[in-house]
């Protein structure tokens, strides 16, 4: 006998996050005339895409000659040679397709002269494979891209028949006995009814989990839980150790000054106004991939070469940028300077600290979407009925780090990838299987346990502890001793989540409980990435480890695989995929262009 009752819902398809990925499969699906739910625990418009600010990479070449071979190439180098060649392939051959849709859905991107799609450079994106200069290959609106993209995705999922369900909290999956993703079990906020949606597909957008931080750029909304709804389900997550910090968040707020903001030639500046980066990449200086220009950061602040009064931050300039150019290109970011660095755009530097922006791990899946269980014996198997798609999910595209404005195209790539999947594995017209409603009653003793916590510790208060410790020991730059106490901490803070106390009972507008359920949500990710970290010896991409700091491809061109039960972790190996699509003699890139170098810029 279920503790709550409940009223069942039937979809072909049920999408739990409605950003950029889950909005693009929402709508992929329902134009194939699958019957589609969407499940989002914020308004659609209000997804954390909305944030996304300078644009999205595509090859069009409006700009300048480009190709997605060198696209490609620039994310598999990026990636520091952890993502799957496969799907990096997928990613950037289909990008253009992907951009040109979201332009005929009505996404108002600037525009050139000719009126093409404005496109600006982004750190890490080149030409001629690497050895030419920057590209101009991220298409934007204004520094208001995702914003754009959401608002259009969400008009053409309706205008196509999906139906919404707004303000439900997902609480977790519904598992059959032999594996099988059946559904989702959902509260709705503002009425504390229960949902069962039964469907043949879930799709998991649910964003990342920078809020297992204490400083990040993510909304408060992104708490991982798609990834505490796969572990709580033993299946496993992927490359958790690997989470980018973004260059510029303003120092203090740690909100978003885009990537764009260099790429329309501004530059950052240490105590002594020098620029820094002309030092660390020579070639592309400003404009270096993320996690390259976060260390440089972080270096010269600690050889005492930080800005402010505590010589704990960095400068970035736009103040010599026309101030026309300012208001066409960057009017979002110039009035976040305003709003929460009290900076003048035109006339001084926003003061800037590298923040937790992304998380490159995530639920795996292959470049359809489909979440993969993998084992020894086969390291691809598929969860039926389940997909993961956008930061939620890891195909992996990004390895070990993202480049600026992979994000988005990740989003609307994989999100259609999945719907097309979808389209064939999906049997609209069979009725759908019966629920297990042990895996219900379960569902609801869990939620009933957090509703009734009646321990010593505030939800605020533990969440505090987990991002502090988060923040101080699985940071830019790493070592043994940090990490090893990093595990230590964190496997305490876990253990008190049985210590919980929670003072409001109710079931309309709980946000006491919401923010417990999202904490339990984010621990188990925030467990994967420290003892992911504090296994992986060697450094790669954003995972800088100080004794370790050399790449090592023998021993760890390897994906961590990691299930987390309670405060336990176990951890295990998976192979990258190093093959592409196509070769060579089918117009795809030669194994040899993408073999594994050392990456310089
Ligand atoms: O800097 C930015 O505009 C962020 C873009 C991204 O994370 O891809």
């Amino acid at each position: 006998m279920s503790a709550y009752e409940y009223e069942t819902h039937d979809y072909d398809v049920v999408v739990v996050g409605a950003g950029g990925a889950g909005l693009r499969a929402t709508l992929g699906m329902a134009e194939q005339g699958l019957r589609t739910a969407c499940v989002t625990k914020v308004f659609p418009t209000r997804s954390h895409t909305v944030a996304a600010q300078g644009g999205i990479a595509a090859s069009l070449s409006n700009m300048g000659p480009d190709h997605w071979q060198w696209h490609m190439y620039d994310t598999v180098k990026g990636s520091d040679w952890l993502g799957d060649t496969d799907a990096m392939e997928y990613l950037a051959r289909e990008a253009p397709k992907a951009v040109y849709e979201l332009e005929h859905y009505g996404v108002p991107f600037s525009r050139t002269e000719e009126g093409k799609i404005y496109q600006r450079p982004f750190g890490g994106h080149t030409t001629e494979f690497g050895e030419g200069p920057a590209v101009q290959r991220t298409c934007a609106a204004a520094d208001r891209t995702g914003h754009a993209i959401l608002h259009t995705l969400y008009g053409q999922s309706l205008k196509n028949n999906a139906e919404f369900y707004i303000e439900y909290f997902a609480i977790d999956l519904i598992m059959s006995d032999d594996g099988q993703c059946q559904g989702v079990v959902c509260w709705k906020l503002d009425d504390g009814t229960m949902h069962v949606f039964n469907a043949k597909m879930v799709v998991l957008a649910t964003g990342g989990y920078g809020r297992a931080y204490f400083s990040a750029t993510s909304a408060h909304t992104c708490t991982g839980d798609g990834g505490g709804m796969v572990a709580r389900a033993g299946l496993a997550l992927q490359d958790m150790e690997f989470v980018q910090f973004h260059p510029t968040g303003i120092y203090g707020s740690g909100c978003l000054i885009t990537e764009g903001a260099r790429g329309e030639g501004g530059y950052l500046t240490n105590s002594a106004g020098e620029r820094f980066m002309e030092r660390y990449a020579p070639q592309y200086k400003d404009l270096a991939p993320r996690d390259y220009v976060s260390r440089s950061m972080t270096m010269e602040i600690r050889e005492g070469r930080g800005v402010g009064a505590e010589g704990d931050h960095i400068f970035l300039n736009l103040n010599h940028l026309p101030p026309e150019a300012l208001a066409e290109r960057l009017p979002g970011i110039s009035e976040s300077a305003k709003i929460f660095a009290g900076v003048d755009v035109t006339k001084e530097p926003i003061p800037v600290i590298p923040t937790v922006h992304y998380n490159m791990g995530g639920i795996p899946t292959n470049y359809w979407g489909e979440v993969l269980n993998p084992t020894k014996d086969d390291p691809t198997a598929v969860v039926p009925g389940l997909m993961a798609v956008g930061e939620a999910g890891c195909a992996s595209v990004h390895g070990a780090n993202r480049l600026g404005s992979n994000s988005l195209i990740d989003l609307v790539v994989f999100g259609r990838a999945a719907a097309i999947r979808a389209g064939k594995v999906v049997d609209a017209g069979a009725p759908s299987a019966e629920v297990n409603t042990n895996a219900v009653d379960k569902t609801f003793d869990r939620f009933d346990g957090l509703r009734n916590a009646n321990g010593s510790i505030a939800t605020a208060d533990l969440r505090l502890e987990m991002q502090k410790t988060m923040q101080a020991d699985a940071a830019v730059f790493r070592t043994s001793k940090t990490l090893a106490e990093g595990v230590e901490k964190m496997t305490a803070i876990a253990a008190k989540m049985d210590d919980l106390q929670v003072t409001d009972r109710s079931l309309v507008w709980n946000s006491d409980l919401m923010e417990t359920l999202e904490l339990d949500n984010l621990m188990p990710n925030a467990l994967a990435t420290i003892h992911g970290a504090e296994a992986r010896k060697e450094s790669r991409g954003a995972h800088a480890h100080e004794d370790f700091s050399e790449r090592d491809d023998k021993n760890w061109r390897v994906h961590t695989v990691s299930r987390v039960e309670g405060t336990q972790v176990d951890l295990s190996y998976r192979p990258v995929v190093i093959d592409p699509l196509t070769t060579e003699d089918e117009g795809g890139i030669s194994l040899k262009k993408i073999a594994p170098k050392a990456r310089t810029f």
